[in-house]
């Protein structure tokens, strides 16, 4: 197998990128403790690197249904968010970052629980390959989690902004969330405030979790990059 360090961006995959973040995250797993993962394809990397050194921790607090099955195949032991008090750090995904550490999340439908141990973590470490790093988020579908009967007056309040927003399907039925939820995905926003966004659409009624992660935002990123693994501090 080639190695990846003398490969360039042009020989390496996409794929390759997130496993080149998913290892380089383990350099911020605290040995003895437990650690915060979150959800997605990079994810998945870094949970597979995780397993090699699974005796040196004590488990993981998981942002979802997917991670939490992946994790105990690998012989990681679980824990319940309400059985922490505090982590040293939570690795997740990202499907925008900005300059800033401020995030759009949500892809894979998880933002509800990853929002919740971002929030229990003292440190964010956000692995992505360089497509997603942006001056403004909003290109991508902004992802927000909802009660059903408030999906309709959640999208006129984001069409009054300038947004469209469509139910996510599955199976061409709503998505149903590991909380029982459904996502609509909106588009069409410049969210140039990130903070402001994220204070003001939550308290929309009905709306669960909007995927922009400001108060949670990232502390540290790094980046899968040509050169390699680029780490940006915020
Ligand atoms: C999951 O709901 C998301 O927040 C992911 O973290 C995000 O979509 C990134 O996923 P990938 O690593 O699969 O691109």
């Amino acid at each position: 197998m080639a190695n990846p360090d003398s490969q360039t961006q042009a020989e390496l995959s996409q794929d390759q990128l997130k496993a080149l973040v998913g290892q380089a995250a383990l350099q911020f797993v605290v040995p003895g403790e437990i650690v915060g993962v979150g959800t997605g394809s990079t994810v998945n990397k870094f949970i597979d690197a995780l397993a090699s050194i699974k005796d040196q921790i004590k488990g993981a607090v998981s942002s979802s249904v997917a991670s939490t099955q992946r994790l105990q195949a690998l012989g990681i032991a679980i824990f319940d968010a309400n059985d922490v008090d505090r982590l040293s750090v939570y690795i997740d995904g990202a499907d925008e970052i900005d300059h800033h550490g401020n995030m759009i999340k949500g892809g894979g439908a998880a933002l509800t629980r990853e929002k919740i141990v971002a929030a229990l973590a003292t440190r964010f470490v956000c692995i992505v390959d360089e497509s997603k790093l942006v001056q403004t988020l909003g290109k991508f579908p902004l992802p927000v989690e909802v009660i059903p009967m408030a999906a309709k007056r959640i999208a006129q309040q984001f069409a009054a902004m300038g947004g469209k927003a469509q139910v996510r399907l599955k199976d061409r039925q709503p998505l149903v969330t590991d909380n029982g939820q459904m996502i609509i995905d909106v588009t069409g926003l410049q969210i140039v405030d990130p903070l402001a966004f994220e204070a003001q659409v939550s308290q929309w009624p009905g709306v669960v979790t909007v995927g922009v992660f400001a108060f949670q935002k990232a502390q540290i990123c790094l980046l899968g990059t040509a050169h390699g693994v680029e780490k940006l501090t915020f």
